[in-house]
């Protein structure tokens, strides 16, 4: 079945934000659970608008016959700081280990050196063993550690990892 990679539209947003819940529900990787992303359809559909009017920023979605099966954002900074993006990934879980993230950061890559981004940087739970290999596939190198980046329901702490990739 084709995988389609293609930058998401303000038409879009109600998917995505049904997606998020999907992804929220699957994973306690991410910042938020199966409540979502707190951000109603009308802000995402604002967001996707002005990053697509920035041309450093992406949000690139994988489809399946025309649904969201994974998602990976990329955001420059500016300034001093324009040579850095931060980057942010996810996939349905029952898509997982078939290369759709390898297929999104692909993309991800080609567009920051498109755009002259030096360096990507991301968070990942020490203990995201996927994601992790997924990242060094790729060449992230960890730069550091931050111990109790979240707190969960249950008032434990979860320590990430800090990875840069030098475009
Ligand atoms: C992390 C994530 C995006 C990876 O997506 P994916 O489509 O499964 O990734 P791929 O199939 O392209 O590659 C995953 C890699 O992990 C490997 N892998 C598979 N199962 C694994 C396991 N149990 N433990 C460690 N690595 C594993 C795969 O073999 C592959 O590496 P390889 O190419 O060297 O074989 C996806 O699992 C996900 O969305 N997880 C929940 C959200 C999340 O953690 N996001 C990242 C936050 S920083």
């Amino acid at each position: 079945m084709d995988i389609i990679i293609r930058k998401a539209q303000p038409e879009d947003a109600g998917a995505i934000i049904n997606y998020m819940k999907v992804i929220g529900s699957e994973t306690d990787n991410l910042s938020f659970g199966s409540e979502g992303f707190p951000i109603s359809q009308e802000e995402e559909a604002g967001l996707i608008h002005e990053k697509n009017k920035s041309p450093r920023n992406a949000l690139f979605l994988a489809t399946k016959n025309e649904r969201i099966i994974g998602k990976a954002s990329i955001e420059a900074f500016s300034c001093r700081m324009a040579h850095r993006a931060e980057f942010g990934i996810s996939v349905v879980k029952a898509e997982w280990g078939r290369g759709i993230g390898r297929k999104l950061l692909e993309t991800v890559i080609q567009h920051a050196k498109l755009h002259q981004i030096e360096i990507i940087e991301l968070e990942v739970r020490s203990d995201n063993e996927r994601a992790i290999r997924l990242y060094n596939n790729f060449g992230f190198v960890k730069i550091g550690a931050y111990p109790k980046y979240f707190k969960m329901n249950d008032s434990s702490y979860v320590d990430f990892d800090l990875m840069n990739l030098y475009l």
